[in-house]
């Protein structure tokens, strides 16, 4: 395999490089979860359960293990809201001291953690409660941010509130139009459960969901600052990268408010911002346009475009402010074709060096993902730079990781490339 070569640029002192999971994902048997009741209900929409995932849960050490080996110095994970507190105001201990034993294992190993509170699921009782829609939402959400502070303490400093909280939104409006019919089976699971799809469209957020995501996201903000002001709070916003076409720029603002402004907005007085971007959303003067034909897309539909991860951190930067640093703290691509991810990374890593030379704060890339995951109802979309042997759980790293490695322990990311072709023949299966 030839890899890319090139410029490259000097990382600043203190970057961090590393991947990220979140906990249902990698996890396996969160079965006190919205998103496990919602897999495994007779006709679910779910195409393919979670089951064990990589079985993280006890393998978390070896995961830690690889990745500090291949040069790593940061991990992002998430804890499990339904393990810690698997009925309401009921703690578990033991996933307390389980999520205290990552923090110190992380740290042990060189690996900064990078902690995220809530990665879409959400306990069975709190769904039950009409989930982000209740009115008790934000204090629930705080005081479960008390229990963490906990775990917190082991030695975190970056810690995300909410992972995308526009993308659970988004959700919220789906799946109640999805499972309007499951009402007579009663709220519990899944208002608020992981994506049914990541490409919501012209699907409207929710605007009082909205409304509690924001005010959850300060509260805990508050909670965690009591708990530790040395603490960096700061929460993850799925960017769209909306770009519109000629004599759309009206139509591409209306539409990217709701979807993701509103939500950086509510950032400016955080510590950083997480920017996560995968690709980019052409906005036409009627609204959003499908990929056009003949472009290389990936395993998950997305249009084959690395430059969005630099779009992304300019757009957060001009809506946030130049004062809240950024962590990226998502990029990657879906794809079985180890060359095309280190193809699409050299380019999204170039448009983060363009914008690390225009003196923009970031101050992290975190590569999404870690592990071959559960792609929230399918196990196909493979994002991950280590596979998994889903009957053994083996694990293997990819040339990406040793490729993405090298450059974490050299301190360097590709500079100056020029934008990554997107040829035509060149297209993964969608
Ligand atoms: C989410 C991840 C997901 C990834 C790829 C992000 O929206 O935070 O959970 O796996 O994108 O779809």
């Amino acid at each position: 395999m030839t890899h890319p070569t090139g410029p490259r640029l000097a990382l600043p002192e203190g970057f961090l490089m590393g991947a990220s999971t979140s906990a249902h994902q990698v996890e396996g048997n969160n079965v006190g979860s919205d998103w496990w009741a919602v897999e495994n209900r007779p006709g679910s929409f779910v195409a393919e359960r979670s089951g064990d995932a990589a079985d993280s849960f006890h393998r978390w050490p070896e995961d830690m293990d690889l990745l500090s080996e291949l040069g790593f110095n940061a991990y992002r994970f998430s804890i499990e809201w339904a393990r810690i507190e698997p009925e309401r105001g009921h703690v578990s201990r033991a996933a307390v001291a389980h999520y205290r034993a990552m923090v110190r294992g992380a740290l042990d190993r060189g690996l900064t953690p990078v902690v995220t509170l809530h990665h879409f699921t959400s306990p069975k009782w709190f769904s039950a409660l009409g989930g982000w829609a209740s009115p008790e939402a934000p204090a629930l959400f705080a005081g479960y941010a008390e229990v963490a502070a906990e775990i917190l303490a082991a030695g975190v400093r970056h810690v995300a509130t909410i992972n995308e909280p526009n993308m659970i939104a988004l959700m919220h409006t789906m799946i109640r139009r999805l499972g309007s019919g499951r009402e007579a089976e009663g709220a519990e699971g899944g208002e608020e459960a992981g994506a049914v799809a990541f490409d919501a469209g012209t699907v409207e957020p929710d605007a009082d969901v909205t409304r509690s995501l924001i005010r959850a996201h300060r509260a805990a903000y508050d909670v965690l600052k009591a708990a530790d002001p040395g603490l960096q709070v700061g929460w993850t916003v799925a960017n769209q990268v909306y770009q519109p076409e000629p004599g759309a720029a009206e139509a591409a603002r209306a539409h990217a408010h709701p979807r993701e402004d509103v939500f950086l907005e509510a950032a400016r007085e955080d510590d950083w911002i997480g920017v996560q971007a995968y690709t980019l959303h052409r906005i036409g003067p009627d609204g959003p346009l499908p990929v056009e034909p003949g472009v290389e897309t990936t395993l998950t539909g997305w249009e084959f475009y690395p430059e969005a991860l630099g779009l992304a951190i300019r757009h957060t930067v001009a809506v946030v402010g130049p004062h809240v640093p950024v962590l990226v703290t998502e990029n990657g691509i879906a794809t079985d074709d180890d060359e095309r991810r280190i193809a699409y990374t050299t380019g999204a890593l170039a448009s983060l060096a363009a914008a690390l030379r225009d003196g923009i704060d970031v101050r992290g890339y975190l590569h999404w993902s870690a592990l071959d995951n559960y792609e929230w109802g399918s196990y196909r979309p493979t994002f991950g730079l280590i596979a998994v042997d889903p009957r053994t759980f083996a694990r293997t790293p990819k040339p990406s990781a040793r490729w993405l490695g090298a450059l974490a322990r050299a301190a360097h990311i590709p500079d100056g490339q020029p934008p990554v072709g997107v040829p035509a023949d060149v297209r993964s299966a969608g």
